[in-house]
């Protein structure tokens, strides 16, 4: 089974140049001019853009959360996530305190094996650290091949975990070569304004805001840097949304510690007077941390533009608005957190990225792939168009335009965050280890035949020999 991609622009995290590519069976075999096309099914790409298939390292599918369970699980969340131009994607496992983490990590492969239809891994999440947890890290990382580990400092009561757990997994990850990603917002503080201002009657969305503001996240972002600067291991910041955040991450780098971080379509365009929609509309744009004042944009288009926040993930965590955000009707503390970004991830990227100058193509392609594939242990068998790689491909049509909105999207949820919002750019056919999953623009994948990534330790991949940091 011989594919052959050709005359498009291949775009990489470094390159812009026109090639053909062959294909065959799931890898690229080699790249040139002119490519004999004996026997090969010709796919022409000329005037679109052929990057790597993107990656989301960020989704919580199928996940229970909030009283409910995310409306998007392995299948639809795949669907919608391949309509975008997404290969791969990295979901978070959550263990439950005094139960083994195999059990959940059963769970989260009986959620996922006969529904993707991209390739999936698992970041696992650490609430405790006891004997017996230790005792399964090594097994986690060797057999199961989850080299990230995901710890809460918030959600009080519910997922957060204590300074001695994270410092203690910080420690822990450095020995045995995983990365630590932290939820960064002071749990206990937010605890605290939430409670108080339901005393005051204060029920509405907006106070989701405002009682979890950006001091918050700055503060938890700070200590946890801190403590991973103390631990000398190595650590990834989700969802960065504010300017207090990004200050903290440059200051740890500036002292040449290894961290990361990422941020999320829905703070580059969304602000929070989204949450002070009427009639309810505004749970529709409750996540945590929560949108934040228009200024914060610019501080975190500048700070992927510079390399000081490195990748782009969803936080795919889509809940209805009907039937699920509802149960926050009387009280925002109730209101599922989280939204449906999975399959608009990249075309906020690339439309309000690239096509308006903030970014440039090659950056497009290390955010929304390769930086994650090299942090988290898929490089270069991910990430990159190269020979030997798997044929992870998108054929992206920079001149398309359209709407987002709920009525054309593939997701299962009932609303879009972004919708009525025209973008410039779209996926016209992806390739998942050289199979078609989205051939002109129409679905042609099926359920189960994405496949469970094994990744590779932290700081494996050395592209100079050196250690995994700040240059790479
Ligand atoms: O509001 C959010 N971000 N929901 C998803 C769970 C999380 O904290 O990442
Ligand atoms: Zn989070
Ligand atoms: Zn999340
Ligand atoms: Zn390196």
């Amino acid at each position: 089974m011989k594919k052959i991609i050709k005359s498009g622009t291949i775009v990489t995290a470094s390159d812009t140049y026109v090639a053909d590519i062959l294909i065959e069976n799931e890898k690229i075999t080699a790249i040139g001019s002119n490519l004999a096309s004996d026997g090969a099914e010709v796919i022409d790409a000329s005037g679109c853009f052929v990057l790597p298939g993107g990656i989301d390292p960020h989704t919580h599918l199928e996940m229970p959360f909030g009283g409910t369970v995310t409306k998007d699980d392995f299948e639809t969340g795949t669907i919608g996530a391949a309509f975008g131009g997404t290969t791969t994607v990295i979901d978070f496992c959550l263990t439950e305190k005094g139960k083994p983490l195999k059990t959940a990590i059963e769970t989260w492969h009986n959620k996922s094996r006969d529904k993707a239809v991209i390739d999936y891994g698992f970041h696992l999440m650490i609430s405790e650290i006891n004997e017996n947890v230790l005792q399964e890290i090594p097994s986690v990382i060797e057999k199961e091949g989850i080299t990230s580990f995901k710890v809460f400092m918030a959600y009080k009561n519910v997922f957060q975990a204590d300074d001695e757990t994270l410092f203690r997994t910080l420690v822990t990850a450095k020995e045995h070569g995983a990365l630590v990603m932290v939820h960064a917002e002071n749990g206990d503080v937010i605890d605290y304004l939430t409670k108080k201002a339901l005393e005051e009657g204060k029920t509405e969305p907006i106070y989701h805001a405002l009682t979890r503001p950006p001091e918050i996240e700055g503060e938890a972002t700070g200590r946890a840097a801190q403590l991973a600067g103390l631990a000398n291991s190595q650590l990834y910041v989700v969802h960065v949304s504010c300017e207090d955040a990004v200050e903290r991450i440059i200051e740890a780098r500036n002292k040449g510690f290894d961290i990361w971080g990422e941020t999320c379509p829905q703070y580059l365009v969304l602000d929070q007077s989204y949450l002070e929609k009427p009639n309810f509309e505004g749970a529709k744009y409750v996540w945590s941390p929560p949108l934040r004042e228009k200024r914060h944009q610019d501080v975190l288009w500048n700070a992927l533009k510079n390399g000081q926040l490195q990748t782009i993930g969803s936080d795919q965590c889509s809940f209805d608005f009907k039937g699920q955000k509802d149960l926050g009707k009387d009280d925002f503390t109730k209101i599922p957190n989280g939204g449906p970004i999975i399959e608009d991830r990249m075309s906020i990227l690339f439309s309000e990225g690239v096509t308006k100058g903030r970014i440039s193509l090659n950056q497009f392609v290390d955010i929304t792939s390769t930086r994650s594939a090299k942090l988290f242990g898929l490089y270069p068998q991910k990430g990159t168009i190269a020979v030997g790689a798997d044929a992870d491909i998108v054929i992206f049509d920079p001149a398309a335009e359209r709407t987002i909105s709920a009525s054309t999207h593939h997701m299962a949820v009932d609303y879009n965050a972004f919708e009525g919002m025209k973008v410039a750019g779209e996926p016209v056919s992806v390739l998942s280890r050289g199979q078609f999953v989205i051939k002109d623009k129409s679905f042609v994948g099926a359920p189960g035949k994405g496949q469970y990534l094994k990744r590779a330790k932290y700081g494996s991949f050395h592209p100079t020999g050196e250690k995994e940091g700040m240059s790479v």
